[in-house]
């Protein structure tokens, strides 16, 4: 199933961009169309308008959508850590500016079946996990039924979700409260120990997987390359499944240009590339070559 079939494309007002840690700001945009379809672990492929420079959009994941007093969802977060020429024109801008804006696209976590969900973040790599801890703990239902008909995500029962999260120093740290005050288990580690565990944050996912009690854990990561293959080893070592958010640089986010490729294991041990953008960006661990 391709997941651009869903996507639809708008030109958006910004509400608000304000810096929230070192260098990574969120901004809030206007998009009840896309606010009301994406789901936790999509994404959408964002450009400035009436700017042609950069001349491709980006790819961001959803960080969480917003309701109005109805209970209607008219706007999405993103959390963005400026790197290059888009990121950077994207934190000068103000409310009332204008962005082009093209999703949901990709394919978006599976729902977790399990009572204990770990999640396992590198840097920026924590954008996608404050939508999925809400909805596993029932906080929040993402992708309501619409007029394009896309299913509503069933929302799992309260469990418990622990997010293991990364970070080269303490100023880097983005959204800690919001973690905490949806009730997600929040370990941090950093490079320099300035905040937390004074090492990888893969420390923190074996010792959550020791000390944990369930029969049935899962794990979702999202992060640098290396990390994410760290992840991916402790899981295959303790048998855990685990779901991988690739962020492979994307240039049309909807499977035409085949710049974000991936080598993925077939069921038969060979191996194929699959498009991120549209069979991705959520893939079992077990499957990648990395
Ligand atoms: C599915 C998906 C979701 C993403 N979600 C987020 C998010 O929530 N928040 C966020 O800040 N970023 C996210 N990214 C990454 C973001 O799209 C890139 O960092 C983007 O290139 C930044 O644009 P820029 O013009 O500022 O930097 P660019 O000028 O494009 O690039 C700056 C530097 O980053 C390198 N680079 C570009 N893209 C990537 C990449 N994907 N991985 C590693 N290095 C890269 C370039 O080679 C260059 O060195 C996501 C990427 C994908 C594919
Ligand atoms: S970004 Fe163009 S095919 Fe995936």
């Amino acid at each position: 199933m391709h997941f651009a079939h869903h996507a639809t494309s708008t030109t958006a007002d910004i509400l608000e961009n304000m810096p929230i840690a070192r260098s990574i700001y969120r901004v809030r945009i206007a998009a009840p169309a896309i606010a009301q379809r994406i789901v936790p672990g999509q994404f959408v492929m964002l450009r400035l308008s009436g700017c042609d420079d950069p001349l491709l959009g980006r790819a961001f994941a959803l960080y969480d959508t917003v309701e109005d007093s109805e209970g209607h969802a008219v706007a999405i977060d993103i959390v963005y850590q400026v790197m290059g020429k888009m990121t950077s024109r994207l934190a000068l801008y103000q409310p009332g500016q204008q962005v082009d804006l093209w999703g949901p696209l990709g394919n978006g976590f599976k729902v977790p079946d399990t009572d204990q969900l770990l999640m396992v973040a590198g840097g920026i790599g924590q954008t996608p996990f404050l939508a999925l801890g809400k909805e596993y703990l029932g906080l929040c239902t993402y992708g309501q039924p619409s007029t394009y008909g896309q299913p509503t995500r069933g929302v799992s029962p309260k469990r418990n979700v622990t997010l293991c999260y990364g970070v080269r120093s303490a100023d880097y740290l983005a959204g800690e409260k919001e973690f905490r005050a949806a009730g997600i288990d929040l370990r941090v580690a950093s490079d320099d120990g300035s905040v937390g565990h004074h090492g990888y944050v893969t420390d923190l996912l074996a010792s959550a997987l020791e000390e944990s009690d369930s029969e049935r854990p899962q794990v979702v990561c999202c992060g640098p390359e290396a990390m994410m293959e760290a992840v991916a080893k402790i899981c295959e070592q303790a048998s855990v499944p685990c779901q991988v958010s690739l962020e492979t640089p994307m240039a049309c986010g909807i499977g035409i240009c085949f710049s974000c490729v991936a080598k993925v294991r077939e069921a038969d041990g060979s191996w194929d590339y699959r498009r991120t953008c549209v069979e991705g960006p959520l893939f079992d661990a077990a499957s990648i070559e990395w």
